[in-house]
């Protein structure tokens, strides 16, 4: 069988069992294209020690406009094939959704997907912060949801205003740092503040947002190096991927 990180001398694995945020269900937005794909991104997951996977395909105004429907035939044909394949590895799927038109539209229509635990996975847009941001994180937070950003380190517009991730995280919400942040594969900002995210306790949770197998091989090379160990040794006991776990509730719109 095809295993990218087969000449490695050193399998190193993450200190978490559960990936928050990644794009390997098939075919419903620019990650994994085919069932193919899919299981080729969950064997690199387990290749680092992840045995549970929580699928947040995009939800996103015209470009990803993903429904419960949608969501959930991609996670039927995924689990089929996972269990065909006999895969050791536990599915669950929500999505990321970015804060925009059409997350106003479904979120009035009680359409979001929480988490196991009602967790639940919030984009920001990449221009700029939005408007309601404090105003929704806060109802997510009335109705019974524990919203986590996703990559608050690449949203370039806090990188000369750290101060405003601070203000946030002390709200409650949870914060999802990318290892690809760390590993420098957006360039110099984004792994700088998120060095800056673990050094001050912002980091509650790391993700692959893995969207292909070349994104699995940048984390995997880089949790073999010193700098991920260093990193690694600072995150100790606070992280909460594992926490995404139990029940979940659907909120009374
Ligand atoms: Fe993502």
């Amino acid at each position: 069988m095809f295993n990218i990180f087969r000449k490695k001398k050193h399998i190193t694995t993450l200190p978490f069992h559960t990936d928050v945020h990644c794009h390997i269900m098939p075919g419903v937005d620019h990650g994994a294209q085919t069932i193919e794909d899919s299981l080729a991104m969950l064997r690199a997951e387990m290749e680092m020690g992840i045995n549970r996977v929580i699928l947040t395909s995009h939800v996103t105004a015209e470009t990803f406009e993903n429904t419960p429907e949608t969501l959930a035939a991609g996670f039927d044909t995924l689990k089929r094939a996972v269990e065909e394949e006999q895969l050791p590895i536990e599915l669950h799927y929500s999505a990321e959704y970015r804060i925009d038109e059409y997350w106003n539209k479904e979120y009035a229509l009680g359409h979001e997907i929480p988490m196991p635990g009602n967790f639940i996975l919030m984009e920001n847009s990449f221009q700029q912060e939005m408007l309601q941001l404090d105003d929704l994180l806060f109802d997510l937070r009335v109705k019974g949801y524990k919203p986590i950003l996703a990559h608050p380190e690449r949203y370039s517009y806090y990188s000369d205003r750290k101060q405003r991730l601070q203000q946030i995280h002390d709200t409650g919400v949870k914060f999802q740092v990318n290892l690809l942040s760390l590993a420098g594969y957006f360039g110099h900002g984004p792994r700088e503040t998120a060095l800056w995210m673990i050094q001050n306790g912002l980091v509650d949770m790391l993700g692959t947002d893995m969207h292909n197998l070349e994104h699995a091989k940048v984390i995997h090379d880089y949790i073999a190096s010193h700098d991920w160990e260093r990193q690694a040794k600072k995150l100790e006991g606070h992280l909460l991927n594992d926490w995404v776990k139990g029940p979940t509730q659907k909120a009374q719109h």
